[in-house]
């Protein structure tokens, strides 16, 4: 951990804990004898988080197929898998919801975060990925260091928003005003809450793909999701990392820009039947 880093999170004196409803899913996941009905349970025990969990595994899986009424349906359907991780991450992007409009803000950050686990589904089986896993729960929480950069360093961050009008990159401006990037910030939140190992660098590496390790292909694959939802939908700020693609990335899937033009359009053509 970077000392600018080390020292502005020494300042966040209440780090929001894990939620229930995320610990307990993660529990069951772990147990091999969780049943469908378990899961079921636990998630609809929390009724904000149970709606926010279908309309996710709605929109994000099914296209003009006909969506899972039922939180039950959804894990007959999708599976138990991603039912899992979407209600893992949802109910960790939920912790940060102020319900405040700001330069950036929640609300904003979400519907990024859901693109991105939008895009992930398309190219991930387009591309057929043979992902080590946990690969929505990544998509949903690559840029959760917004989040907490929104609720515990607004104002610094304005200054930051103020250096990409002016045309800096973004995370150049992220390291010049807070000495720190928020995929560092988010990385050790994910650590703190102990979050899988590829979640965390998935977190790490989205926009500094060369930094992985152990997991440059999920890595490899969220930045070019990140990059083909910034262009196909929005983009979070202006001079925004994700609208660079990294040619690593793109080596690790044989591909080039013009097929990467190609799936953006498949995207854009998916969302819109
Ligand atoms: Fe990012
Ligand atoms: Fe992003």
């Amino acid at each position: 951990m970077n000392n600018a880093l080390k020292k502005a999170v020494e300042k966040i004196n209440q780090l929001p804990t894990i939620p229930e409803v995320a610990q307990r899913v993660l529990g069951a996941i772990d147990s091999e004898h969780t049943s469908t009905s378990e899961l079921e349970s636990i998630i609809v025990n929390d009724p904000t988080i149970a709606s926010k969990v279908l309309s996710v595994s709605r929109t994000t899986f099914f296209g003009g197929n006909k969506p899972p009424e039922s939180i039950k349906e959804a894990i007959v359907r999708i599976g138990f898998g991603n039912v899992k991780n979407i209600a893992v991450g949802i109910s960790l992007m939920t912790l940060f919801d102020d319900k405040k409009r700001h330069l950036l803000d929640y609300e904003t950050i979400f519907k990024h975060s859901l693109d991105v686990a939008y895009v992930t589904a398309i190219i991930n089986r387009k591309l057929k990925v043979q992902s080590k896993g946990d690969i929505f729960l990544s998509a949903l929480l690559h840029d959760i260091g917004y989040l907490a950069i929104n609720c515990y360093f607004q104002e610094q961050y304005k200054e930051v928003l103020k250096e990409c009008l002016a045309g800096s990159q973004l995370s150049d401006a992220e390291v010049h005003v807070l000495g720190f990037t928020h995929s560092e910030i988010g990385a050790w939140l994910a650590s703190v809450w102990k979050l899988p190992e590829v979640v965390i660098e998935v977190i790490k590496c989205h926009h500094d793909i060369s930094g992985s390790k152990n997991f440059s292909r999920e890595v490899a694959l969220i930045h070019i999701a990140d990059f083909i939802a910034a262009n196909a939908f929005f983009y979070v700020f202006k001079n925004d990392n994700s609208l660079n693609i990294n040619k690593i990335a793109l080596k690790e899937f044989n591909l080039n820009e013009e097929e990467v033009a190609k799936l953006q359009l498949e995207v854009i053509e998916t969302s819109f039947t």
